[in-house]
């Protein structure tokens, strides 16, 4: 096989009259009687190839240059020419040619499913994530992979730049109470035994402060069996950190600052200075924990005003939890949003929609009111509740501040559930206005946010029961160390209220970081699992090893990770996680190239001790049964 001499990429007019030979695909082909053009992509770019009989092309070459097609493989030999057509400004390659003296064909294409060509449009994505390696070929893909090599370089630099050791942690693992669900992987040779995935090296990287390892950092994979979404995968990339002898403050420097160099050395900008939010005003403003202050729409509670009115749907649900303190979780609010231009833009048909759309958070709908010119050129209050409003319209513009043009939309519930609705409403309202920013360098600004003072603790909504909000080894902050310690664990307000050492780091709305300053103290770490139901017998059967490393002499230490899948998505402009990710899952966590996950056989389940219960015959004849049940004709009355 001919030696490479210059990538696809790499051709410039320096090069004229040279031999060089390159490797790469077909990416198209042109025939032009005597002359046959071909561009050669590799990852490095594209070269246009010319074989020209009237440059003294063998027979033989043209010959083997008629039967190209797109995604064979070749190798070729020629000289560097300028382009006799007129340079083409869109490649860097593009004011030369290479005029063919000899091809090998290294492998001939079957005919592909698709062409990894981005000017084509995509075809869909099971199918690009079926043939990946095709998908991958794209230069779009090559370029993402490339800057993603790139960003963990980066990562290194900066993190060893600040004296961090990258320590590798097991990836056969204990089963922990992280959060998530967990993989299991049983163990053949102590039967009935199971290693866990880890969630994240979340116990490692304390053991290892405990160690002296004093800065941590660790670029690795973590595993959680949940559903997959647009920006969360069963398999992801953290950049893992932790550091001995820091409190919030300083941690919070050291990741600012390699939010900064990250961001400048891989687009060039400059981050000012990253803002803070606490937890309770990120709720009470946007209804969530990683507001994207893009866009300007806010929420505002207006509960004071909703008292005095005349309308039951409000009054009833403002007596809930009435004997609870104010942003206790399960007491009645109202709340509403402004939303200017909304009069004209958000259609019945749209604002309908909503009231589907909150039900899925557990509010039993959103009230509408529009704020149009009346014939006095005053406001006029329209559909929806209007009429309960217009008797107290002026005191209702100064709750809401709500101006002629705009669309409010209320959210009448529990505490949690006005805030969970209206912050996951704002953001659809935010799509159906035209308000979100395209992602990435040519879209809208870059809104770092660092989100601090989280509670210590919720409760699952599933279960009732108490779960740590960031995991169960987040320290209280300073001054909420005694206030926990000394607070009984069934007074429900005062659990509630406690705040912990816990940060996020939010841009554009997306978390792309997490941590906390840890637990360092085994007291408030026993009440911490006190707390969230372990009995003193099963935490020491769970985490001895760490209850125990924190008795002998452990720093006071802190740490985070960042999503690193997800500061790839931002930094090339994707909303799509999938794209980041060179063999990602689908949104039911299969890889459709490899097809799994997959059965196993028998004598592998047998081997490991274990049994599938999963019978596929009752699971297709229950599905058929609740299908037929769906499909049949309603009894006649
Ligand atoms: P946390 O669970 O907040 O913290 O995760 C840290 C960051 O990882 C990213 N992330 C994900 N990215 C893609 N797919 C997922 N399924 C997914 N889940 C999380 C997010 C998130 O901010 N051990 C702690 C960190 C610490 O306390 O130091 C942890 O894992 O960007």
């Amino acid at each position: 096989m001919l030696r490479r001499t210059v990538n696809c990429g790499e051709a410039r007019e320096s090069h004229v009259g040279q031999e060089v030979v390159l490797n790469g695909w077909v990416n198209s082909y042109r025939d032009h009687g005597g002359l046959i053009f071909i561009d050669l992509r590799d990852r490095n770019g594209l070269t246009q190839l010319v074989f020209d009989r009237e440059d003294g092309a063998l027979q033989s070459v043209l010959d083997g240059a008629d039967k190209l097609r797109n995604e064979d493989c070749i190798a070729v030999k020629g000289k560097v020419r300028v382009r006799i057509g007129g340079e083409n400004p869109k490649l860097a390659t593009g004011k030369v040619e290479v005029v063919v003296m000899h091809l090998d064909v290294l492998n001939k294409t079957e005919n592909p499913p698709f062409l990894p060509d981005d000017m084509l449009a995509l075809p869909n994505e099971d199918l690009r994530l079926k043939y990946r390696y095709l998908d991958l070929r794209r230069p779009k893909m090559q370029s993402i992979l490339g800057t993603r090599s790139r960003a963990l370089k980066v990562a290194r630099d900066y993190f060893h730049g600040e004296g961090f050791l990258e320590v590798e942690t097991p990836i056969l693992y204990k089963s922990t109470p992280e959060g998530a669900r967990e993989f299991l992987v049983p163990v053949r040779n102590v039967p009935g035994t199971f290693y866990a995935l880890p969630q994240s090296p979340q116990l490692f990287k304390q053991i290892l402060m405990v160690s002296g390892a004093d800065r941590y950092m660790q670029i690795c994979r973590c595993f959680r069996d949940e559903d997959p979404r647009a920006d969360r995968q069963p398999e992801f990339t953290q950049i893992d950190l932790e550091m001995s002898f820091v409190r919030r403050e300083h941690i919070m420097e050291t990741m600012e600052g390699f939010i900064k160099y990250f961001w400048k050395q891989m687009l060039g900008l400059d981050i000012p200075t990253i803002q803070r939010m606490t937890f309770r005003d990120a709720m009470e403003n946007y209804g969530i924990d990683r507001p994207d202050t893009r866009y300007d729409l806010r929420i505002k509670d207006i509960s004071e005003f909703a008292a005095k009115l005349d309308f039951k749907v409000f009054q009833d649900k403002l007596a809930l939890g009435a004997d609870r303190p104010a942003f206790n979780s399960k007491r009645g609010v109202v709340k509403c949003m402004r939303v200017p231009g909304g009069a004209e833009k958000l259609t019945r048909k749209i604002t309908d929609g909503y009231t589907e759309f909150v039900k899925r958070f557990g509010a039993g709908g959103v009230a509408v009111v529009k704020v149009i010119k009346g014939e006095d050129g005053n406001a006029k209050l329209d559909t929806g509740i209007a009429k309960f409003l217009e008797p107290v319209k002026a005191d209702f513009m100064a709750a809401s501040g709500a101006q002629i043009g705009d669309t409010i939309l209320f959210f009448a519930d529990t505490y949690a559930i006005a805030t969970k609705a209206a912050g996951e409403l704002r953001q659809q309202v935010a799509r159906d206005m035209g308000l979100v920013p395209k992602p990435g360098a040519e879209g809208g600004p870059w809104n770092f946010l660092w989100v601090i003072d989280f509670p210590m603790f919720e409760r699952n909504k599933e279960t009732g029961k108490w779960v740590a909000m960031h995991h169960p080894f987040t320290a209280p902050r300073d001054d909420q160390r005694d206030l926990f310690v000394n607070a009984d664990v069934d007074d429900e307000v005062a659990i509630e209220s406690i705040v912990s050492a816990g940060y996020d780091i939010v841009l554009n709305g997306s978390e792309i970081a997490g941590g906390s300053v840890r637990i360092h103290d085994k007291d408030v770490q026993s009440k911490v699992f006190k707390l969230l139901g372990l009995t003193p017998e099963s935490a020491k059967e769970k985490f001895s090893f760490l209850l125990e490393a924190l008795s002998y002499g452990a720093p006071p230490h802190a740490g985070i990770a960042f999503g690193f899948d997800r500061l790839i998505m931002h930094i090339c402009g994707t909303d799509n996680i999938r794209d980041v990710i060179a063999f990602p899952k689908t949104q039911i966590g299969q890889d459709l190239m490899t097809r799994a996950p997959s059965t196993v056989p028998e004598k592998q389940l047998t081997d490991l001790h274990v049994k599938s219960t999963w019978d596929a015959v009752a699971h297709a004849a229950a599905q058929a049964a609740a299908q037929a049940a769906n499909n049949a004709p309603p009894p006649k009355a």
